[in-house]
């Protein structure tokens, strides 16, 4: 198929989405979800191709912080939207247009464990002008 892809894709598909999909199906065969963690929700946002492409990130980013008001444990799952991005099966199985701008997935749930602290972080830089 090599002639009929274009760089980007071909080497996409090549170097991520080809061995990462046979991973989730691997790790599916011995029962451990690779890709969700078991989650018992999964919200996949996207977007129509005329917005802007921050759109359903800043929507998932709410979606977050809304459901770890509510006590839930999340985690943002990007590694989706490339598996979804080749297969328009899966995109109908969901409901997904074709043509719209695929975002991430959060995966949410009650958490096993609580922790003491979180990690802090700090921008790695910060300028003023
Ligand atoms: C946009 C985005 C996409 C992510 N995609 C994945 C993913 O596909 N799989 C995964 O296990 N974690 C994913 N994460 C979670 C990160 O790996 C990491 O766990 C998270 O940012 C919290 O970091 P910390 O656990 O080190 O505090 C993603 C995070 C973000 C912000």
């Amino acid at each position: 198929m090599k002639p009929f892809l274009s760089k980007p894709y071909y080497e996409s598909f090549q170097s991520f989405v080809l061995p990462f999909s046979q991973l989730v199906i691997e790790k599916r065969k011995q029962g451990e979800d690779f890709l969700l963690y078991n989650a018992p929700v999964a919200m996949f946002f996207h977007t129509s191709p005329y917005a802007d492409p921050l759109d359903s990130t800043i929507a998932a980013t709410y979606a977050m912080i809304a459901a770890e008001a509510m006590g839930l444990g999340t985690c943002m799952i990007g590694s989706v939207a490339p598996l979804l991005q080749y297969s328009k099966r899966l995109k109908n199985k969901y409901v997904i247009p074709q043509e719209n701008k695929l975002g991430v997935m959060l995966i949410m749930g009650y958490p096993d464990v609580s922790f003491q602290r979180a990690v802090r972080r700090r921008f790695a830089a910060v300028s003023y002008n």
